[in-house]
C-alpha cells in the first residue's frame, strides 16, 4: 500500500506532542475519513466498546495507550506517582471489562500492569512516559507480527487465486498491515493479482464497510457478497482459499472469530477450500481448553434490527439473537498462521509446543 494508502487506514497512534491517543472512527468508515482525539481512559473505553476502534490486535493496542492515558491524567493533575500508579491499575480493570472475546485486550493489559508493578510506586521517569513506551513497544510488536504473518499466508497462496474472507482482519483490525489481509496487501505489491470475495459480515457489516473500503483503497480485486451468498461462489469454483482472523484461540485450536466463520468453514469443508485463521501469537489463549470456554461478546438488538445507519428493518417487539462471534471447530481448520510460524494440526501439541518453558505467556 503507498503511503497515503496507509494512512487512511492506520486505526490508531499516539500523538506524543498533544498527549492524545488518535483514533480513527471506524463507524463512520466508509463514507467519512474522521478520527478522534482521545484523552482519557473513558473515550478509550466507549471507543472499543463501541466498535470505533475494532479487531483483536487494535483492541489491544488501543487499551494499552488508554492505561498511559489514565497515568497521565492523574500526573496532569499533579497527584504524584502513588496515585498515578492507582489510577493506571484502575484503568486496567475497567478496560477489560470493555468487549470479553478478544484475548489480546487482556494480554495488552496483563502486560501494562507487570509494567506497572516493574515501575513500583517511585519510578525513575514519569509513569506517563514509562506507559507509553510501553504501550509503543507492544504496537510495534504487533506491527512485526503482521509483517511475519503475512509473509508466511503468502507462501501458502498462488497468484490469481480467489480468496474468500469474513469480517474484517486487515490493517484496520491491527497496527498495520492486517492478519488475514496481511498477505492480500502483500500479493498485490507483488503481482499476485488476487480477487477477494468479502462477506458482507452482518449485523455491523465489518465486510462491506471495513474490508471492501481497504481493499479498495489498495487497488485489490474486491467482490462484496451478502453472507448467504457465500456457498454460491465457492460452488462455482470462484474461491481457491478462505482466510479468517481470529479473536481467541483456545489450547486445542477452535477459534472464535466475528459470528458467521463457523458457518463459512462448514461450506469450505464442503467444497474442500481450506480455511487458514491467521493471527498473532498474542490471540492465542493456552489458558482456555477449547472453544466452549471461550467468552463470546453478546451485543445488542439494535445491531440487528435496526442495522448500522440506523434504519428500522425488522418488527418492533421482534426477539433477537445476536452473538458477535462463534466458534470454528479446530478440525476445519487447514492452518492456523502465526507470526511464530504456521501450525498444522493435531493443535493441541503445536500450540503447546508453542508455550512451552515460556510459562504460558508468548
Ligand atoms: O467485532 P469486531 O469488528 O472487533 O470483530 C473483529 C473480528 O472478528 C476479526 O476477524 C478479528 O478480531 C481478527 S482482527 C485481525
Amino acid at each position: 500500500m503507498d503511503d497515503r494508502a496507509l494512512r487512511s487506514t492506520v486505526p490508531l497512534r499516539y500523538d506524543r506532542t498533544r498527549g492524545e491517543l488518535v483514533l480513527l472512527d471506524q463507524t463512520k468508515l466508509p463514507g467519512e475519513v474522521a478520527h478522534i482525539r482521545a484523552r482519557s481512559v473513558e473515550q478509550v473505553f466507549e471507543a472499543i466498546r463501541s466498535l470505533r476502534v475494532r479487531g483483536a490486535p487494535a483492541i489491544g493496542c488501543a487499551a494499552a495507550y488508554g492505561v498511559a492515558l489514565a497515568a497521565s491524567e492523574a500526573e496532569d493533575r499533579r497527584e504524584g506517582p502513588a496515585a498515578a500508579r492507582a489510577c493506571a491499575l484502575e484503568a486496567c480493570r475497567y478496560l477489560a471489562t470493555s468487549r470479553p472475546t478478544a484475548v489480546n485486550l487482556f494480554r495488552a493489559l496483563d502486560r501494562m500492569e507487570a509494567r506497572l508493578r516493574a515501575a513500583g510506586d517511585a519510578p525513575d521517569a514519569s509513569l506517563r512516559d514509562v506507559l507509553l513506551d510501553e504501550a509503543d513497544a507492544f504496537f510495534r510488536e504487533d506491527e512485526e507480527s503482521c509483517l511475519r504473518i503475512s509473509e508466511a499466508g503468502l507462501a501458502l497462496l498462488s497468484p490469481g487465486m480467489g480468496i474468500l474472507t469474513h469480517c474484517n482482519a486487515g490493517a484496520l483490525a491491527t497496527s498495520r498491515y492486517g492478519t488475514a489481509l496481511g498477505p492480500v496487501h502483500l500479493g498485490q505489491e507483488r503481482g499476485y493479482r488476487f480477487r477477494v470475495y468479502a462477506d458482507e459480515t452482518r449485523p455491523l457489516l465489518q465486510g462491506a464497510r471495513l474490508t471492501a473500503y481497504e481493499l479498495m483503497t489498495d487497488g485489490v480485486d474486491t467482490t462484496l457478497l451478502c453472507d448467504g451468498m457465500a456457498a454460491s461462489v465457492m460452488a462455482a469454483g470462484l474461491v481457491q482459499a478462505v482466510l479468517v482472523g481470529g479473536d481467541r484461540v483456545a489450547a486445542n485450536g477452535d477459534t472464535a472469530n466475528k459470528v458467521g466463520t463457523n458457518g463459512v468453514s462448514i461450506l469450505a469443508r464442503h467444497y474442500g477450500i481450506p480455511l487458514y485463521v491467521l493471527v498473532p501469537v498474542t490471540s492465542i489463549d493456552p489458558g482456555c481448553p477449547d472453544g466452549a470456554a471461550i467468552p463470546i461478546e453478546m451485543r445488542g438488538a439494535s445491531e440487528v434490527t435496526e442495522a448500522w445507519y440506523r434504519t428500522r428493518m425488522a418488527p418492533e417487539g421482534v426477539k433477537v439473537f445476536n452473538p458477535a462471534f462463534d466458534v470454528t471447530e479446530a478440525s476445519r481448520i487447514a492452518a492456523i498462521v502465526t507470526d511464530r510460524g504456521v501450525l498444522r494440526p493435531p493443535y493441541g501439541p503445536a500450540i503447546a509446543r508453542l508455550f512451552a518453558g515460556e510459562g504460558g505467556r508468548p
